[in-house]
């Protein structure tokens, strides 16, 4: 799967949502995430992210390897909702995320 790292948080720029052929990026209150069972590796929002937060799994920076967690575990309870429009922006975020100071400027 690919995986939205911590560069994304406060960002949002949603570039990537539109490439996704499958609607798998969801997004939350302060970050967006790929839903890793519905991902099919097409890599197609990895390149648009303004900001390079998106990285294939295996090549995420050492310092962001937690955002692979912090990415599965957002669908724990939402599981695989087969498409990200309907359900427009989820109040929520992983604990990790929320817990993070402002990141913008
Ligand atoms: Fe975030 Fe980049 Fe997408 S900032 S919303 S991962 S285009
Ligand atoms: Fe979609 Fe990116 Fe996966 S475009 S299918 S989330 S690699």
């Amino acid at each position: 799967t690919y995986i939205i790292g911590q560069p994304c948080v406060d960002i949002k720029d949603r570039a990537c949502v539109d490439e996704c052929p499958v609607d798998c990026i969801y997004e939350g209150k302060r970050m967006l995430y790929i839903q890793p069972d519905e991902c099919v590796d097409c890599g197609a929002c990895e390149p648009v992210c303004p900001v390079e937060a998106i990285y294939y799994e295996d090549d995420l920076p050492e310092d962001q390897s937690e955002y692979y967690d912090v990415n599965v575990k957002f669908f724990d309870d939402l599981g695989m909702p087969g498409g990200a429009a309907k359900l427009g922006v989820i109040d929520s975020d992983h604990p990790l995320v929320a817990a993070l100071p402002p990141q913008n400027g």
